[in-house]
């Protein structure tokens, strides 16, 4: 199993470019299954996540060809079989937004049920539930969700008793292609959802609301193919900047969207840093200063994101005075303190909040990666701490960041991946 090996200390301070977001690629890759013509995409990131969903619509007949200009076209119109196995949803829980698709334009979706989170239990009942609510019928057999449908799917009116990112994805790639207008509420109002809405609208979906709690959706008899481009990575974009806060550097991120990231960036200004915004970059600089510590608290979009709350905790393990940071999307989410405990952090949880006395120096320390913006905190708290870290189980890391080190080298980090022996 590979490892990042981190020296820690050097000056942040560089350009780097922003990649395309996984959490919007992910919806959008299960969306070609709604129409029999080709699809192009462009800015996938190139991280396993990504590979998995591929290999996924391949398992089930789907063709894709990769462009010369790394443009991926994706053809559903062959596909044969509406499975996604157990072997691939248990290594990535988003294969469960392959059911709304498939369900909508096939009539017939066998998905098997995500296994065990690390970052708690995460159920898929509001997906379930949005898709009988469309008409689809669904038993479980053998581990499976087996959901069926008798003709087209039928509109509804859907509330979600709780916001949820890939439920509002997969119950509006259902709504498209069902028969008469279906009302979405409480639906999430995340970037990446606005973006699948988007290419949705590309291929002929009839959406209003998109950005908002609200979406109307009438449904079409078909869609076609489109050339959709991903938007950029805001989490990615993030933890870049929570880099250069901590070391008090500077970065400068190319091919991003700060009207995304608009929580976190007020954060970050709090922090004492200095931003300047176009409409595709970002600079960030600490002038060389030690970050303040700030309370953040994670909620559905447009506030604090939970995939940005293990980078500020590292911001305010660093900085001067006390922070908190509370979860309230995830339980269990709080994986990387022990880890970070093991570097020199000051961090107690009291229930879903962890409270941070910010300390002048972490130290290196053998460190292991539990989930992906976990093990993002721990390189980000490797790149401060006085001497070698070694980051264990980065297939995590690999999940989210594409080209992490080479990223980090650009930035002016001494980081290096080292094969481990398992
Ligand atoms: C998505 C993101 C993930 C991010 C999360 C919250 C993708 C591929 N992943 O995950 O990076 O951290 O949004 O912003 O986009 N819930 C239920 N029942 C359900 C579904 C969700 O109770 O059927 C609960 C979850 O356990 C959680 C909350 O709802 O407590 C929000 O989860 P959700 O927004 O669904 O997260 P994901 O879409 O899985």
């Amino acid at each position: 199993m590979d490892k990042l090996l981190i020296s820690g200390g050097n000056p942040i301070d560089g350009t780097i470019r922003i990649s395309g977001a996984k959490n919007a690629a992910l919806p959008i890759l299960a969306a070609t299954l709604l129409t029999d013509e080709p699809v192009t995409l462009r800015n996938l990131p190139h991280l396993n996540d990504i590979t998995t969903m591929i290999e996924l619509l391949v398992c089930m007949g789907v063709e894709v060809l990769i462009n010369e200009d790394m443009s991926v076209q994706i053809n559903a119109g062959t596909l044969k079989d509406c499975t996604a196995p157990y072997s691939l949803v248990k290594t990535m829980r988003a294969s469960i937004l392959v059911l709304g698709p498939l369900l909508a334009h096939f009539g017939e979706a066998n998905v098997s049920l995500p296994g065990g989170c690390a970052i708690g239990s995460r159920p898929v009942d509001l997906h379930i539930r949005g898709m009988e609510a469309l008409g689809g019928q669904i038993t479980m057999e053998d581990g499976y969700i087996k959901a069926r449908s008798n003709g087209r799917l039928k509109a509804a009116d859907y509330f979600f008793d709780m916001v949820s990112v890939t439920g509002t994805e997969n119950v509006l790639m259902a709504a498209v292609l069902a028969d008469g207008v279906s009302v979405i509420e409480n639906s999430a109002r995340e970037p990446e959802v606005v973006d699948l809405a988007h290419c949705l609208v590309a291929m002929g979906a009839q959406i209003e609301g998109i950005g908002t709690d609200t979406m109307r959706v009438t449904g079409v008899e078909k869609l076609h193919g489109c050339d959709h481009k991903v938007l950029p990575d805001r989490i990615e974009a993030g933890t870049y900047l929570v880099a250069g806060a901590i070391s008090g550097g500077r970065v400068h991120l190319k091919d991003v969207d700060p009207k995304t990231m608009d929580s976190v960036l007020v954060k970050l200004r709090e922090c004492g840093a200095e931003i300047i915004t176009t409409d595709n970059s970002i600079v960030l600089d600490m002038h060389g200063k030690r970050p303040k510590a700030v309370n953040i608290t994670t909620a559905p979009y447009p506030a604090f994101p939970t995939d940005m709350q293990a980078q500020f905790t590292v911001l305010n393990a660093v900085a001067e005075g006390t922070g908190t940071v509370e979860e309230t999307i995830f339980e269990n989410r709080f994986m990387h303190i022990q880890e970070l405990h093991r570097m020199g952090a000051d961090c107690t949880i009291k229930g879903n909040t962890v409270v941070i006395k910010g300390v002048p120096k972490l130290h290196a320390a053998p460190v292991m990666a539990t989930d992906l913006r976990a093990s993002a905190s721990l390189v980000l708290a490797a790149l401060v701490a006085e001497g070698d870290t070694l980051v264990d189980r980065i297939y995590h890391i690999d999940r989210g960041y594409e080209c992490i080190e080479e990223k980090l080298q650009l930035l002016g980090a001494t980081i290096k991946r080292v094969a481990g022996k398992g």
